[in-house]
């Protein structure tokens, strides 16, 4: 059906003396966003979780998705993946992002049943699920990654008796394996220790600056945000606040985002660092 803008009338072009603007240029393949959430509302069945969420993403883009537990942000990365459907709005790919051969995930959990034996290396090729490669490809990609996040030597190891880090590494690896442009990664360095979480936020960090892989990043950490991410995605009370770091990273959004008074404050060398301060047991 044509809409009313469809039957209106184009007035007719008028002459006038002045130079025409010019046209702006087209928009190129690159600058398109690589996803983009149209006023979406999320949920599951009858229950509403997330209402009118719009937000762009752009390649090499890194988001920090942040906000309280229960608060929907796994959800928002369902819709994402295609995993749920918005039931309202859209979401919209780009062409090459369209049949999510190119987008790696990982998961907040690891979701396969413990008592299937599983090698790191089978775990691992899960993540060419879906993907045509030849044989040799595979290989030297499967290689490559193993070494990349240190797990050569655990490869033939039963996925099972790996520590907690090690375990989150194998996600990451079996997100890598099918080469993302797209990562998306639901708070990897829950549970792990100081080092092993510095070990993959510098491992993702690095492919985003280096390759221009987007990443969207869920954490409970905001001084990851803070240091990190170049945009913010926040979760409150069904409603997502977006927009570039240093536009929406601010102590008014992320106090209303936590319920408790949040600083952030600049250092001597220019980096943010926040400081959240919990209501007074006495007060
Ligand atoms: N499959 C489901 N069916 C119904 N409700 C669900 C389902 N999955 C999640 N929910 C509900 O949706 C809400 C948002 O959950 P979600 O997992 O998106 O939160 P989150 O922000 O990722 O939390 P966390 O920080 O704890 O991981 C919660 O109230 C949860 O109970
Ligand atoms: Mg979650």
């Amino acid at each position: 059906m044509n809409s009313v803008l469809d039957q209106l009338k184009q007035p007719k072009p008028v002459r006038t003396e002045a130079a025409p603007a010019p046209a702006p240029p087209p928009t190129t393949h690159e600058e398109k966003p690589v996803l983009a959430v149209e006023q979406a509302n999320l949920g599951y069945g009858r229950t509403l979780i997330l209402k009118d969420v719009s937000v762009q993403i752009r390649q090499g883009e890194f988001w920090c998705l942040l906000g309280p537990n229960g608060e929907g942000k796994s959800t928002f990365i369902k819709a994402l993946l295609g995993a749920i459907r918005p039931l309202r709005g859209k979401i919209f790919l780009r062409p090459d992002f369209a049949n999510r051969t190119r987008l790696g995930f990982v998961p907040q959990e690891c979701e396969l049943n413990p008592t299937v034996p599983t090698t790191v290396t089978e775990f691992i090729s899960c993540g060419f699920v879906g993907l045509s490669l030849a044989a040799h490809v595979r290989a030297s990609r499967l290689k490559q990654i193993l070494e990349m996040l240190g797990l050569t030597r655990l490869r033939g190891q039963s996925f099972w008796t790996l520590s907690g880090g090690q375990r989150q590494r194998c996600l990451l690896a079996r997100a890598l394996v099918r080469d993302p442009l797209l990562l998306i990664v639901d708070e990897p360095t829950a549970g792990l220790d100081l080092a092993a979480a510095a070990g993959l936020l510098e491992i993702i960090t690095d492919l985003s600056r280096t390759k221009g892989i987007t990443v969207v990043f869920v954490t409970h950490d905001l001084n990851i945000a803070a240091q990190r991410a170049s945009h913010v995605a926040m979760f409150k009370s069904g409603t997502v606040t977006v927009g570039p770091l240093e536009a929406t990273f601010n102590n008014e959004n992320l106090t209303r985002t936590f319920g408790v008074p949040v600083e952030v404050r600049l250092n001597r060398d220019g980096e943010h660092s926040v400081v959240a301060r919990p209501p007074s047991l006495n007060a």
